[in-house]
């Protein structure tokens, strides 16, 4: 049979992944030193797929992957069919509307102006306060721009709120919780349901 294929999100939520996958006992020692190698067999049946986290969700909704790891964040902008079967509990952040320290956001007439890297989330929340915002797409440091006078505030994922605190920004609400969760791929689920039942039990020992 060929081995179980779960993609991991490079970056922020990667080692915390590698670390899960070693407690459980897999060896990552391929992915640990993958140089520029981006499917990596870590033993075991299960081989590792190393992908942004939009990609994630777009190999597991199409079954190229079975499993995905990847954060309930970009879960909630992308939206998409799959199973979400696990909360990980690392890569814990939060949603938030932030804006310049001591600014009144709420307040005024005049529609605002909201930079994000997730405009799903943002068109989401201020659909949901019947707000009517012009929503600028941006792809990173998205602190930048309030800064620069393109927004009047920020959707972005807060962890420890230092961006926010070193450009003088501060959180104007908080919209949710988010952490990295175990997603499977809906035919993956019937198909190969004992193999996934058992990796998902060994990783739910492990969960923080
Ligand atoms: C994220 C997020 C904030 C920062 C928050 O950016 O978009 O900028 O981390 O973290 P903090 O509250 O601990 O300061 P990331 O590091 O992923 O980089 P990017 O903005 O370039 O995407």
């Amino acid at each position: 049979m060929k081995p179980l294929r779960i993609a991991l999100t490079k970056g922020r939520l990667e080692d915390s992944t590698v670390n899960l996958f070693e407690k459980i006992g897999y060896d990552c020692s391929a992915v640990r030193n993958k140089g520029r190698k981006l499917i990596l067999p870590v033993g075991d049946g299960l081989e590792v797929v190393l992908a942004k986290a939009a990609d994630v969700i777009t190999y597991v909704q199409y079954g190229v992957c079975d499993l995905g790891v990847v954060g309930k964040d970009t879960i909630l902008n992308q939206g998409g069919n799959f199973y979400e079967v696990l909360d990980l509990g690392f890569g814990r952040c939060r949603f938030a509307l932030a804006g310049p320290k001591g600014g009144s956001f709420f307040s005024g007439y005049s529609a605002k102006t909201i930079a994000t890297k997730y405009p799903g989330v943002a068109r989401n929340y201020f659909e949901s306060k019947a707000m009517d915002v012009r929503i600028i797409k941006i792809e990173g440091s998205v602190e930048l721009a309030p800064l620069l006078g393109l927004a009047d505030a920020i959707v972005d994922i807060v962890e420890t709120g230092t961006t926010l605190k070193e450009n003088g920004l501060e959180v104007i609400d908080t919209i949710c919780d988010v952490s990295a969760r175990l997603i499977v791929n809906a035919a993956s689920m019937k198909l190969r349901k004992t193999e996934i039942e058992a990796l998902t039990d060994r990783m739910e020992q492990f969960v923080c």
